[in-house]
């Protein structure tokens, strides 16, 4: 039995204490809604189909922003024609019942999907960015990216012209919330990884993190990550199933 995953662990133990579960997700958590994942071992993915540093990296927006933003509108009408999935679902009801008896859950994503706000989660920590959003590179302010913003419009709040570029943290660039999410993980009962491949650092970094703090980890996924050892325990097959059954007995501990 995934003991560690059902939090029945010393540190959860500490009943007077309020609890706090870490949740990492990546795109496996969103593969059932039909975005597609990046990399996986079949060797299929978006990675397999186009090259990342053509498209996912600052250097590749500034020689050809109009390829880049092709490739992400695409993504967006995806988006906006997914559906969240029974695993977000649980997620939100995780975040509601565990604030509810005075716990915490702290929702870390690397996805810039924005499934979790739909399915009712309130705190979703983005730490790639979101695809719904553009920020302007001259006063940092993020706006609603809806289809008729352009790269040559005017930043909504100073005016600056072709300063706008997607909110979306690429190769080369450095992460967002990245102190934050270090004092959540000090602070975690358990840390709890969802469809990520643990290809990509920091993200892939946090379970060891985790283990040095003492915190129990867990992996759930549809098959084991690269970083896959380093957990203590493991629940494996698809989100949407494996994802609603553990925050139902997550919630039932
Ligand atoms: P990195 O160097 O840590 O990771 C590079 C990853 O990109 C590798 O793990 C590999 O899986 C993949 N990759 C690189 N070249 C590839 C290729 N030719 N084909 C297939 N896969 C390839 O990345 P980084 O520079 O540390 O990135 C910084 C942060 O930006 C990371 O957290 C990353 O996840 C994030 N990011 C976000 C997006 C996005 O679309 N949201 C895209 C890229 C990177
Ligand atoms: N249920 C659960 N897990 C799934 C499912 C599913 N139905 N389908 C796929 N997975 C798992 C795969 O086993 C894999 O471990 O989801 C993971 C997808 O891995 P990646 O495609 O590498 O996605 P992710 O880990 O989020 O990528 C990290 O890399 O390109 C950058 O910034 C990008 O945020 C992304 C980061």
């Amino acid at each position: 039995v995934a003991r560690h995953c059902h939090g029945a662990s010393e540190r959860l133990g500490k009943r007077a204490m309020s609890r706090h579960i870490f949740v990492l997700t990546g795109a496996g958590v969103s593969a059932e809604s039909g975005l597609g994942t990046f990399r996986d071992k079949a060797g299929e993915g978006i990675w397999a189909k186009f090259d990342p540093m053509k498209l996912a990296t600052p250097q590749a927006f500034a020689r050809d922003p109009q390829t880049v933003l092709a490739f992400y509108d695409a993504r967006r009408r995806n988006l906006l024609a997914a559906r969240p999935n029974p695993a977000h679902v649980a997620l939100a009801r995780l975040e509601r019942e565990l604030a509810a008896k005075g716990d915490r859950l702290t929702l870390v994503t690397q996805n810039i999907d924005d499934l979790h706000e739909r399915a009712g989660s309130k705190e979703v920590v983005h730490m790639h960015g979101e695809l719904l959003k553009a920020r302007c590179q001259s006063c940092e302010a993020a706006h609603a990216w809806l289809n008729d913003l352009t790269v040559g419009d005017a930043c909504p709040r100073c005016d600056r012209v072709g300063a706008l570029r997607p909110d979306i943290v690429w190769f080369g660039e450095f992460p967002h919330h990245l102190h934050e999410i270090d004092r959540a993980l000090r602070d975690a009962d358990l840390f709890v990884a969802i469809g990520t491949s643990g290809a990509v650092y920091p993200a892939a970094g946090f379970v060891a993190e985790a283990r040095a703090f003492g915190v129990p980890t867990c992996e759930i996924n549809l098959e084991a990550a690269d970083n896959a050892l380093l957990f203590d325990d493991a629940l494996y097959g698809p989100a949407t199933e494996i994802v609603p059954a553990w925050v139902e007995e997550t919630l039932r501990t």
